[in-house]
């Protein structure tokens, strides 16, 4: 019998931290559509498992990444967020940044012969965009393509390329990334957390499948559901679902051992005035979902961290991929 991961994953300090640099430092993130990076000079600014990091489309229409530290003593450059800017300047002393990571002037410095601009670029890190998504990461063990797994191959009836972000929903949780990931990555739960969704599915028929870095969630609708009946997650923490029309993305990335953010992006085929009731319900209804899962995450969290929780047995029907997702870590992160 397989059995869940005991508790101490989901709460010590010691593993998160090796998590941030074999699983976090180590692989490719999605943050969005690559869309919202179309205009010279926007960025987009991120901390994924405490790496501040940004991307920025600079004037020669060249997408770059950074971690988002300044090299004089270690500010942050920009807040987490979007926006737009030509040079960067850092906050704490004003240092001027190119947008290809030069250093370009330090205000008041002073004079130190053996100080040369050219020593102090920023820290590069990796961006690329599959299929109109945006990835980064800092020292990737594979390539993005290699990482993605099976989800190419999962996705490539989907047009993805034609549908248009529409909308965003940001939300932090009181619980490990694993926590959540656990509860994504089964529908076991739908029932007892989603009782409206549930009566939408064919819910006997629901199948989770652990794939190659991906893991794929099936469920026959029934009428009148606005989903798709197809919802996909991959390594280490990105989810792609289509519905009619449209499909959401989220990035599940830790903010620290007992902190989670889900950063979701909706998009649409059709973004005409006539459909925005529709489209609004369904960013609502699904933004409802995610809700539903926070008390029922947050409170196993506190059992977790309590001491009380001995690991239960996992079902081979409802878990496999917890199964899968949980030895992955296991892998990685050593025992
Ligand atoms: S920390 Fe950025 S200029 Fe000093
Ligand atoms: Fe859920």
């Amino acid at each position: 019998m397989l059995h869940n991961m005991e508790a101490r994953w989901y709460v010590d300090p010691a593993l998160y931290e090796r998590e941030r640099q074999v699983i976090f430092r180590r692989h490719w993130h999605l943050l969005g559509p690559a869309s919202e990076l179309d205009e010279p000079g926007r960025y987009l600014a991120v901390e994924i498992a405490g790496w501040k990091l940004f991307a920025q489309r600079g004037q020669d229409g060249v997408l770059r990444a950074f971690h988002n530290v300044c090299r004089h003593r270690g500010a942050r450059l920009l807040e987490e967020g979007t926006g737009r800017c030509d040079r960067l300047q850092c906050p704490y002393h004003l240092w001027v940044y190119e947008q290809d990571g030069s250093l370009r002037n330090t205000p008041f410095f002073g004079e130190d012969p053996s100080f040369k601009l050219e020593d102090w670029p920023l820290q590069p890190i990796l961006v690329e965009v599959w299929r109109g998504l945006l990835f980064v990461a800092i020292e990737p063990a594979t390539g993005l393509v290699e990482q993605l797994g099976d989800m190419p191959r999962e996705l490539a009836e989907f047009p993805l390329e034609t549908f248009r972000p529409m909308t965003s929903a940001r939300f932090v949780m009181a619980a490990n990334w694993k926590t959540y990931t656990d509860n994504f990555i089964e529908g076991y739960h739908i029932p007892g957390i989603h009782p409206g969704f549930g009566r939408v599915i064919d819910f006997a028929r629901f199948e989770t499948v652990a794939l190659g870095n991906a893991v794929r969630m099936t469920a026959p609708q029934k009428d009148g559901s606005i989903y798709g009946g197809k919802w996909m997650w991959g390594w280490p923490g990105w989810t792609l679902s289509t519905f009619p029309g449209g499909m959401n993305t989220s990035r599940i990335t830790p903010l620290g051992v007992n902190s989670t953010e889900l950063v979701y992006h909706f998009y649409f085929a059709d973004l005409s005035p006539e459909t925005e009731a529709a489209r609004n319900q369904v960013v609502e209804t699904n933004c409802g979902i995610v809700r539903e899962d926070f008390g029922i995450c947050e409170h196993t969290q506190l059992n977790y961290a309590s001491g009380a929780y001995r690991p239960g047995p996992l079902s081979p029907r409802q878990e496999q991929s917890l199964i899968w997702f949980q030895d992955r870590v296991r892998q990685l992160v050593g025992d």
